[in-house]
């Protein structure tokens, strides 16, 4: 079947303080074409999701539609903008994908119908409290979730439709299909999936873009 990318850039960047991080540069090339070349040769069609009123970043090659106000109505908006029969989303904001973990959660998502990249989690876990260090969290099991996420479209779109209908809010696509009741694959992703949240973020991959670009 057809595999699309769709890619939610419509946020606003509040904690980077850049204006919207589609449009924010590392090593010269804005994170939206640093996610956009990365699933390219994976795909038959990108379609991202861009703030109201903006235009696609000179470079990138992708269809776009306007966001939503939240990421959950993002990919809403990019899920009944597709006619493919498996979707891949993916956040702008993660620039630094390499090509074996989007062919592993593909292949995932095609054998189960629903997966998502995840870190096993590394740290000691704990809960704070008033005097800071409350209870250890067992960390055995836990598994930090990532993008890049995909599954079938008319699952994902069915489970966009009813939580959109419900009122029910997510912080991700896998957890909307979990919510909905799909079993969802579990593929081990890389540290430098990491989101491009905070100026330290931007540091951070301004470093790693000179080993990656290399
Ligand atoms: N996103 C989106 N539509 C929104 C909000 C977020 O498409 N209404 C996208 C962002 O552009 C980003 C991804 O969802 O690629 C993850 O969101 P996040 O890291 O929170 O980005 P922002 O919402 O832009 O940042 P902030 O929360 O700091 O404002
Ligand atoms: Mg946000």
């Amino acid at each position: 079947g057809r595999v699309a990318a769709l890619i939610p850039a419509a946020g606003s960047g509040t904690r980077l303080g850049r204006g919207p991080k589609a449009y924010v540069t590392v090593a010269g090339r804005t994170l939206l074409e640093r996610s956009v070349e990365a699933l390219r040769p994976h795909v038959s069609e990108v379609i991202v999701a861009l703030p109201e009123g903006e235009t696609l970043p000179a470079g990138v090659r992708a269809r776009a539609v306007t966001g939503g106000g939240t990421r959950q109505d993002s990919v809403r908006l990019l899920l009944e903008a597709s006619d493919a029969d498996v979707v891949l989303v993916h956040d702008a904001a993660r620039p630094f994908l390499g090509a074996g973990t989007v062919r592993a959660v593909l292949d995932a998502a095609r054998a189960s119908g629903a997966a998502t990249v995840a870190l096993p989690v590394a740290d000691t876990l704990v809960r704070a409290d008033g005097t800071g260090w409350g209870e250890r969290v067992e960390r055995a099991g836990l598994w930090a979730v990532q993008t890049p996420q995909a599954g079938r479209r008319d699952w994902l779109l069915a489970a966009h439709t009813r939580a959109a209908r419900e009122g029910h809010a997510a912080t991700d696509d896998a957890g909307l299909l979990h919510w909905a009741g799909h079993a969802v694959t579990l593929v081990p992703g890389e540290a430098t999936l990491f989101k491009v949240t905070t100026p330290g973020d931007l540091q951070l991959a301004e470093a790693l873009a000179a080993m990656w670009d290399a």
